[in-house]
């Protein structure tokens, strides 16, 4: 008999197809996530759990699930998951970090270059026919070279955003929870306290992981002491950023511009403040959007929920104590 599974969502083939060689697996096929009763419901029988990170997984939908040992998310970040709770209760948590590492950083230098040179305004002026000639003080945007850049969090997407403003004769500076001396070597990147990094960097990105400490990180206190003009990036958790502070910051010019790839709420409703300014780039979370990285992410999701089935380390877990013993039986 397979063990039973249920999938939030329709991955990429390749990775439905391992899935369904190892599991009898039921997959909600809609486009929006499962409603939480749906969730509730389906987690009674299964053994594995493949979800999105729209999906909360917390203490409640556990307890619902006796028979649940894995719970496999298709994101690298788990801030939907509550693993302490799946930690206490035996589940193996796992992610899907680093295939997306390098394709979020791309998108992150695109998002900084379309704001730092208007790329958006641009692209309607032509489209509603207000390109009239050349002018010589015409969508005059800033320079990404040479420019300063401070990244909040030096992780895997933090370095390989270094890497590339490191191409583009950026200045960097980075703020961390510990420093990463060999980064520092490699790249030339400079630790930054973190008043510091606001009041000198002409480009902010932020790349930390969702949790109480880096709710709200950048509020109005933040936007207030970043130099002027300062754009801001963030492709990693809207909550991370105060919306309304940043609205009111962009409002009144505190700082000049601001990309982001994700939002509090996720989607962010379209009569949101933040939609009604110019100065403002907003996508609908596609950072990690290629079909390489996307593909990669659901074959690992596969193998992390198969891995966890069979009671083995998974490629990718957040929770490795789990299968080393150590964690607390409920
Ligand atoms: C993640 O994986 O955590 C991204 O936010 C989406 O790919």
């Amino acid at each position: 008999m397979k063990p039973k599974v249920y999938v939030t969502r329709l991955l990429p083939r390749v990775a439905m197809e391992r899935i369904n060689s190892f599991c009898d697996a039921e997959v909600w096929d809609g486009e929006l996530p499962p409603p939480r009763e749906v969730i509730l419901h389906k987690v009674h029988s299964v053994e594995g759990l493949v979800c999105l990170l729209t999906d909360k997984i917390d203490a409640e939908v556990m307890r619902e699930a006796p028979n649940l040992t894995v719970i496999s998310n298709y994101a690298a970040g788990f801030d939907n998951i509550d693993v302490t709770e799946a930690t206490r209760r035996g589940i193996i948590v796992g992610n899907t970090p680093d295939v997306l590492t390098e394709t979020t950083a791309d998108f992150t230098f695109a998002l900084m270059m379309a704001a730092a040179r208007r790329i958006l305004e641009a692209d309607k002026q032509v489209r509603e026919g207000r390109w009239k000639t050349w002018g010589p003080m015409t969508l005059l945007g800033q320079d990404v070279h040479e420019a300063t850049l401070g990244m909040i969090g030096l992780g895997r997407v933090g370095t390989a955003v270094a890497r590339r403003a490191k191409g583009f004769g950026m200045k960097l500076l980075y703020y961390n929870r510990t420093r990463r001396q060999e980064i520092e070597d490699e790249l030339g990147v400079q630790y930054a306290e973190f008043d510091r990094l606001l009041a000198e960097s002409d480009f902010i990105t932020i790349h930390v992981r969702l949790a109480p400490e880096t709710y709200h990180l950048i509020g109005k206190a933040q936007l207030e002491k970043m130099k002027r003009p300062c754009v801001l990036v963030n492709t990693s958790r809207g909550q991370v950023v105060d919306n309304m502070a940043l609205y009111e910051a962009l409002r009144i010019g505190t700082i000049a511009f601001a990309a982001l790839d994700v939002s509090e709420p996720e989607p962010i409703p379209v009569d949101h403040p933040l939609l009604t300014l110019q100065n403002v780039i907003i996508t609908p979370h596609i950072a990690s959007a290629s079909v390489t990285a996307r593909t990669k992410m659901a074959l690992i999701t596969a193998e992390n929920l198969i891995a966890g089935l069979k009671g083995e380390a998974p490629p990718h877990s957040v929770n490795p104590e789990v299968l080393r013993g150590s964690h607390q039986s409920p």
